[in-house]
């Protein structure tokens, strides 16, 4: 037999079969998420050493010590195990000495319901893969330890953030409980509020996703056709807006593309970040965001409907100076085009962050036994400066009663 005549491989694919294959991947990637989320409860918050409460309230190690055992204190003293073990605290602990003692300005609860309104905080960017869940789940771990209240909402069918959030987003996860119902039906009882769930990390709460948001890409265009006077736009915005008296910020996780559902978030959004990838593909791409956006934009723009974003930030992220880098070079293109929105802070590339993925986690999931202290800073600082920066601008307005 001559070698032309060996029975081939059947590479053809009828699309009636991709719907038993599509079921044999999901079995598999359930057992891989059972694997890796097991046991219950899925996720937990990290525990906290003394010294990282010390820097993240800015007092020393024995201030605290004091303050944990003085009598009468309220302070959560933490826990030890065994004599002279070094204290322990738990997220919850480290938030309430962050709100008590700290000089970060924190405003009082009036009746449940916060002085100031909440800010809306965005990532976009429309190229898959560009940090854009990362840095929304981290964005909100870094506030939240600054004693922030944050809800995050995932408005990606891929659901990752939900699931960074602890959330086995096609088990645990129903049409129900995302922002569906409310924008099939805004007057929905409840409204937006409803949806909202609490998740392993003290201080972050979400609305999860599922792949069901696609819906909404054929809703909202048909709710518009069919009703004229509907702002297929403003769905998301007005279901924010009661959100804001509960939380210090609500930050939205978007999809990889211009839906009718990102348009929404967009429109939502006091101020946006754009996280970017220093590659020379990411770079035209974003630079394609704003083509795109700027598009939509003017046509809002002409029938009278505009908003001011009180800042847009591109955040480079993923960053590796390696000797066969062309992060210097993207970087500079990205410092010719954005100019003072390219934010100064970087994220550098981490194998913590890329492995923290495998275990739907991220770096400030890690407890400091988890995994080498300078390795951990080396990403948590820029978050967490990245995340003064923004905290700072807005305690400015709320401090001037906006
Ligand atoms: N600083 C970092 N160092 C290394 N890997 C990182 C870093 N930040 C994020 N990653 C990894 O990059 C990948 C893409 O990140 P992420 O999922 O946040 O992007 P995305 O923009 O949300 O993607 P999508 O467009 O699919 O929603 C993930 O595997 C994530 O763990
Ligand atoms: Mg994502």
């Amino acid at each position: 037999m001559k070698m032309s005549e060996l029975p081939g491989i059947e590479r053809r694919v009828k699309l009636s079969n991709l719907g038993e294959f599509a079921k044999r991947l999901s079995v598999m990637t359930n057992e891989l998420r059972e694997q890796i989320l097991a046991p219950r409860p899925r996720k937990s918050a990290p525990s906290f050493t003394i010294g990282e409460l010390s820097e993240l309230c800015g007092i020393d190690r024995q201030k605290i010590n004091y303050l944990a055992t003085k009598e009468g204190s309220e302070l959560p003293a933490g826990q030890t195990n065994g004599t002279g073990r070094a204290r322990i605290f738990s997220l919850k602990d480290v938030r309430a000495w962050v709100q008590q003692v700290s000089d970060i300005y924190q405003t009082p609860l009036v009746t449940g319901t916060r002085e100031h309104r909440g800010r809306v905080l965005i990532t976009a960017n429309f190229k898959g893969g560009s940090c854009k869940t990362t840095t929304t789940m981290c964005i909100a771990q870094g506030l939240s330890l600054r004693g922030r209240k944050v809800l995050v909402i995932d408005l990606d069918p891929q659901a990752s953030l939900s699931e960074l959030c602890g959330l086995y987003a096609e088990k645990d996860v129903t049409w129900e409980d995302t922002v569906l119902p409310f924008i099939y039906e805004p007057d929905i009882e409840g409204g937006l509020g409803a949806k909202v769930q609490s998740t392993y990390w003290d201080g972050i709460d979400v609305i999860p996703a599922h792949n069901y948001l696609h819906d909404a890409e054929f809703h909202l265009p048909t709710a518009q056709k069919s009703n004229p006077g509907f702002e297929f736009w403003s769905v998301l915005r007005q279901g924010i807006e009661p959100l804001r008296a509960q939380y210090d910020y609500i930050v939205l996780d978007t999809a990889p593309a211009l839906s009718y559902m990102t348009l929404n978030a967009l429109m939502a959004a006091d101020s946006m970040i754009m996280p970017l990838v220093p590659e020379s593909l990411d770079f035209i791409s974003s630079v394609s965001f704003w083509s795109l956006f700027a598009e939509v934009a003017t046509g809002f723009v002409e029938h009278e409907v505009d908003k001011t974003y009180d800042f847009i930030s591109v955040l480079l992220s993923k960053v590796d100076y390696g000797s066969t880098s062309s992060a210097p070079v993207v970087r500079s293109w990205a410092q010719r085009a954005y100019g003072e929105w390219l934010h100064t802070t970087e994220i550098p590339a981490s194998s913590v962050m890329s492995n923290g993925a495998l275990a739907f986690s991220t770096v400030f999931d890690l407890s400091r036994s988890d995994a080498v202290a300078k390795t951990l800073a080396r990403v948590k600082q820029p978050l967490m400066d990245y995340c003064k920066w923004i905290d700072d601008q807005y305690v400015a307005q709320w401090r001037s009663g906006q």
